[in-house]
């Protein structure tokens, strides 16, 4: 497991764009810094403009969505029917209220998530319920449609599982995943972020995992695992939510961090957890953006890389970077 950790000064607001391979020519590399500045930027602006850090969050995470090259929004991966699930969760620290959403096909989740967190009563909404409130409330969010990117991987992916005549989806999708998490395609986009006033608040989106079955949800829309925010610490995670999931990672971390007085530690006990997993021995990819209340940033991962970056007070221009440095 890597570990990096960087001192703020609030406001400051930090992104991942997902943890894997991201072995990309110098082209693909300028491609992700520039969207993980953008990202930065919106909601910087937010943060220096006296905003807050729940809406920081949402405006970064939504311009990754946008930005169609993570696994979220516009470029989320699709399931074995071919088609994308999304899912999203936003947690505002000083209040702990939390929305997520879960397999919708709304371009933008992340800010259906945010109006599930301020305008119903509860955590989680899923499915047809899930665009029907969006609709209700005449949110105007675009419908996900896959791009040509997306419809072409899908293929070459089906094809290449479709060798014994039966339908992918019945197949042990525990080997699919494996082999697709060889091809370094984890994407999910996150975000945390400290305001002026020193409020913290976490967002996460992805698109899942490519070829999951229909219905499927991973950790992103599940508060403690792939988000959580209090008034001590924010955590956005990425990887394998299965694993993360079980664990509920985010959590683990801001629970150890309190007991052991150590965020590294925390973080390293809590990979440490996940990597023991019997069920996912192996291939127990993951990733944290994790902020304290004390504007100290840490980002970790156990993968080879992890698309990632930050700006504060103190900054002249956002930090980016996709591998260890
Ligand atoms: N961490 C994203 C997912 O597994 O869905």
């Amino acid at each position: 497991m890597y570990i990096e950790r960087f001192v703020l000064r609030k406001p400051g607001i930090a992104v991942h764009g997902g943890a894997g391979e991201w072995s990309l020519d110098s082209e693909g590399e300028k491609r992700v810094s520039k969207r993980l500045r953008e990202a930065l930027e919106a909601g910087f602006s937010i943060l220096v403009g006296g905003g807050s850090a729940i809406d920081a969050v949402t405006e970064a995470v939504s311009v990754l969505e946008d930005s169609g090259i993570f696994n979220a929004g516009s470029g989320s991966a699709l399931n074995s029917a071919g088609y994308g699930e999304l899912d999203a969760g936003v947690m505002y620290g000083p209040t702990m209220f939390s929305g997520a959403v879960a397999a919708v096909r709304v371009k933008n989740p992340v800010r259906l998530a945010r109006a599930v967190m301020e305008r119903t009563s509860h955590v989680i909404l899923c499915c047809d319920g899930a665009e029907t409130f969006a609709k209700v409330l005449g949110l105007g969010l675009e419908a996900f449609k896959p791009g040509e990117e997306q419809v072409r991987r899908y293929r070459d992916l089906i094809s290449r599982i479709d060798g014994e005549g039966i339908p992918p989806y019945v197949r042990a999708n525990r080997e699919i995943m494996k082999r697709i998490l060889e091809t370094g395609i984890h994407g999910t986009v996150g975000a945390v972020a400290i305001d002026s006033e020193g409020r913290l608040a976490a967002a996460t989106s992805t698109g899942g995992i490519w070829l999951k079955l229909p219905g499927r949800v991973g950790d992103t829309p599940i508060p403690g695992a792939g988000f959580y925010a209090d008034r001590e610490i924010a955590c956005s995670a990425t990887g394998v939510g299965e694993a993360i999931m079980t664990l509920s990672l985010c959590r683990s971390i801001a629970l150890v961090s309190r007991f052991m007085g150590s965020v590294s530690s925390a973080i390293t006990y809590s990979f440490e957890e996940l990597e023991n997993l019997p069920r996912f021995k192996g291939y127990a990819h993951a990733g944290v953006i994790v902020l304290t209340k004390n504007s100290d940033l840490y980002m970790a991962f156990n993968t080879k890389g992890m698309a990632r970056g930050y700006i504060s007070t103190d900054q002249g221009s956002p930090f980016t970077a996709l591998n260890k440095l």
